[in-house]
C-alpha cells in the first residue's frame, strides 16, 4: 500500500545524509517487529455502518484535559537538529498549526526552554530515567516550566536496542546539538555520559516520584501486556501508551496493533490508552480508535515531513492524515471518534488468527 507520507520519504532519502536516514528507519535485532508493525494494522477488516448523517466529521480528541483537533500525536523521536536545522522547534511550530499534540523527546536537539517558546500548541515531555534521578528530575521541572503538560515515561529501553544494520555507522551529531538538554546538568567527559544513560534499575516507584516532582500527570510509554499496563496505572500512572518503540527495542516484540485490545480490556476505562507503531493512514487510526485508544502517535513519517519540508511539511503531513481518517471515518458511517467502537472491527483476518 502506498503510505500517504511517500513523497517525504522519498525526499528524505534522497536528501538526508545516508547514516542519519539509516538511523530513523532502522529496527532492532533482524527488524521483524518493524516490518510487520504497519501489516498488522492493515490485517484487521471493518464492519461500517450505513445510513448515517457523516455530511461532517469531527475529529476533536480530548487526552488528558488537552483538546486537539484530532488524535494524531507526534511520537518522541531523538535528534530531529539532523532532519531540519530548527529541529524540534519546527516540529511543534508545525504540529501546533495542524491543531495536535507533540511529544519532545529527552534526546531532543534543541532545549526545552527553546522548544517551549516555539510551540504553538500543546506538547507534553518524554522522559528516559537516567542512572542520575537528579538529571532526570531536573529535565521533567525543566520540560514543566516551559510549558509541557504531561510527562511520557518510556520504559521499554532499559538499554538501547542493537540495530545491526547501520552498527558501524556512526551518525554526526554536531556538539552543539547532541544531548543539548542535558548537557548543562553534566559533568565533562565519560562520567558524565554515564549518568546520562538510561537505568536499567528503574521499578513502578518512579511513576509516582516523577508526577511528584513535576507537578504533572505521567504516561508510561512502551507497554505491550494487559497486566504491565495494570501495574503502570497501579502505581500512579495517568495513562499508557502501547508500543514497541517502533521496532527499535525488543525485536520480535508483537506488533502495537496486536496488543492494543489485551491492555484496553485490563485497563477497563480507567485511563486513556495510546497507541503507535507502524500507523500509517485515517484507516490504521481508523482501527486503533474503534479498539478504543484515545490518540494515535505518528513517529518515522513526521521526521520524513520534517527533512522535506520543516515545519509546513509537518502540518501538511499531520493534516493529510487527518483528511483521510475524516475520509475513512465518513465511508465506515462515524461522524465522530465517539460514534467509533470495537463492533466496527472485525478481527477475522488478523494474522495470528
Ligand atoms: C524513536 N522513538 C523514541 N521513543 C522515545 O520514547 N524516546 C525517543 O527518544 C525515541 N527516539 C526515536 C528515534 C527515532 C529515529 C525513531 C524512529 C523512533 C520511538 C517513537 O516514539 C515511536 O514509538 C515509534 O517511532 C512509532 O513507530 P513509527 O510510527 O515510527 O512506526
Amino acid at each position: 500500500m502506498l503510505s500517504l507520507s511517500a513523497g517525504h520519504l522519498e525526499t528524505a532519502r534522497r536528501t538526508l545524509e545516508p547514516a542519519v536516514f539509516d538511523y530513523y528507519q532502522a529496527g532492532s535485532g533482524e527488524e521483524t517487529t518493524l516490518r510487520e508493525a504497519a501489516a498488522a494494522w492493515q490485517a484487521y477488516r471493518l464492519r461500517p455502518r450505513v445510513l448515517r448523517d457523516v455530511s461532517s466529521v469531527d475529529l476533536t480528541t480530548e487526552l488528558l484535559g488537552t483538546t486537539t483537533e484530532s488524535p494524531f500525536v507526534v511520537a518522541p523521536m531523538a535528534f530531529h537538529g539532523l532532519a531540519h536545522p530548527d529541529g524540534e522547534c519546527a516540529t511543534v511550530a508545525g504540529t501546533g498549526e495542524a491543531g495536535c499534540l507533540s511529544v519532545v523527546s529527552t534526546r531532543a536537539s534543541r532545549t526545552l526552554e527553546d522548544i517551549g517558546a516555539a510551540a504553538t500548541g500543546p506538547w507534553w515531555f518524554q522522559a528516559y530515567v537516567m542512572r542520575d534521578r537528579g538529571l532526570t528530575e531536573a529535565l521533567v521541572q525543566r520540560a514543566a516550566a516551559a510549558g509541557a503538560r504531561a510527562v511520557v515515561l518510556t520504559v521499554d529501553t532499559p538499554y538501547v536496542g542493537r540495530k545491526h544494520k547501520v552498527s558501524g555507522v556512526r551518525i554526526a551529531v554536531p556538539d552543539d546539538q547532541f544531548l543539548v538538554n542535558l548537557a548543562q546538568h553534566l559533568l565533562p567527559g565519560a562520567v558524565g555520559r554515564e549518568a546520562a544513560e538510561q537505568d536499567p534499575s528503574m521499578t513502578p516507584e518512579v511513576i509516582a516520584r516523577l508526577a511528584d516532582v513535576g507537578g504533572l500527570p505521567v504516561l508510561v510509554k512502551g507497554v505491550l501486556r494487559g497486566d504491565e499496563a495494570v501495574r503502570c496505572l497501579d502505581a500512579g500512572a495517568a495513562g499508557v501508551v502501547v508500543s514497541n518503540h517502533g521496532g527499535r527495542q525488543l525485536d520480535r516484540a508483537v506488533p502495537s496493533a496486536l496488543a492494543l485490545p489485551e491492555v484496553l480490556e485490563a485497563v477497563d476505562g480507567r485511563a486513556p490508552v495510546l497507541v503507535d507503531g507502524g500507523v500509517r493512514s485515517g484507516t490504521d487510526a481508523l482501527v486503533a480508535l474503534a479498539l478504543g485508544a484515545a490518540g494515535v502517535l505518528v513517529g518515522r513519517p513526521i521526521l520524513w515531513a520534517l527533512a522535506s519540508e520543516g515545519a509546513d511539511g509537518v502540518t501538511a503531513a499531520l493534516q493529510a492524515l487527518a483528511a483521510d481518517l475524516r475520509h475513512v471515518m465518513a465511508v465506515a458511517g462515524a461522524a465522530g471518534t465517539g460514534d467509533l467502537d470495537p463492533s466496527m472491527v472485525s478481527k477475522t483476518l488478523r494474522p495470528a488468527d
